[in-house]
């Protein structure tokens, strides 16, 4: 067992639940995040990259599934998958409000679609379950950032666009880890070279992605020269306490020889998100 899996083994603190919140979505309204529509828009465009990455991230797990050994890695496999599978559902449901509302999701989905199946049938199981692993990563910075570093924003998310996000995101944060210890046991990197080769390849596809979906979104609609929302989301991703900026340590800390997700010990935060929204994941 190497160095990374027994730190698993003995920081192995959360037990990783499948849930099925009950989720209406028809009172959301456009600007559900703040009130605001550059915001509204790219987390609108993060959801629709969600459900086609969620069924990834399970197809890439799966093909790892029979060899692992460990018992405990098989069970929370087999969470992760049903956590993932319901995320991409629920976000799906998401994503027919947005569309409603006039958020050009569906073109979206559809590129999603087809480039992870362009990856599916180019990139070897190892190098699907490397990138994997990254978007994990970004995922569980993103959880940290809204559950831990910015707690308040959970507040600025109107009536079921809050609910999806807060369960969507203690959930990335009980399952960060094991993509990664899947990959930790089972792929051939030593050095981890590939690993973190990945996660250059796919920060710059996330963010190169993201950025463009999200103009031509605020452009189709009318809103690309609204500069006030514009500077305001700005300084949310970029500025001081803002989305990057707070990601940066732990961005860092994937590229450390001994890395490992639960070096970021989350847990006492997340235990107080799931009681005050216990009846949400009930
Ligand atoms: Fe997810
Ligand atoms: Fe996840």
């Amino acid at each position: 067992m190497t160095a990374q899996s027994k730190l698993s083994q003995n920081l192995r603190p959360v037990e990783i639940v499948v849930r099925q919140p009950r989720l209406d979505y028809t009172s959301v309204p456009k600007y559900w995040f703040d009130n605001d529509p550059f915001l509204s828009t790219l987390f609108s465009v993060f959801s629709a990259t969600l459900p086609e990455g969620e069924k990834q991230f399970i197809h890439s797990l799966r093909h790892f599934q029979k060899q692992i050994t460990d018992p405990v890695l098989q069970k929370e496999v087999r969470a992760f998958i049903g956590q993932e599978a319901h995320h991409a559902r629920q976000h799906e449901f998401f994503n027919d409000r947005l569309q409603e509302l006039g958020y050009e999701v569906t073109e979206l989905q559809r590129i999603m679609s087809e480039l992870f199946d362009r990856l599916r049938s180019e990139l070897s199981p190892q190098r699907q379950l490397a990138m994997t692993v990254c978007i994990e990563h970004f995922t569980a910075m993103m959880a940290s950032f809204f559950l831990v570093k910015r707690p308040e924003i959970a507040d600025q998310l109107v009536g079921a666009s809050r609910d999806i996000w807060v369960w969507h995101v203690i959930e990335e944060m009980e399952h960060k880890a094991v993509a990664f210890d899947v990959y930790d046991q089972l792929a051939n990197d030593p050095g981890r070279i590939r690993l973190r080769l990945t996660m250059v390849i796919v920060t710059a596809m996330m963010t190169g992605r993201l950025s463009w979906h999200t103009y031509k979104v605020l452009k189709a609609n009318g809103e690309s020269r609204n500069f006030k929302s514009i500077r305001n989301g700005l300084k949310f991703v970029f500025g001081k306490g803002g989305m990057m900026r707070s990601m940066s340590r732990e961005y860092l800390d994937f590229f450390k020889r001994d890395f490992h997700p639960w070096q970021h010990d989350t847990r006492r935060e997340m235990e107080q998100w799931k009681a005050a929204y216990h009846e949400l994941l009930d």
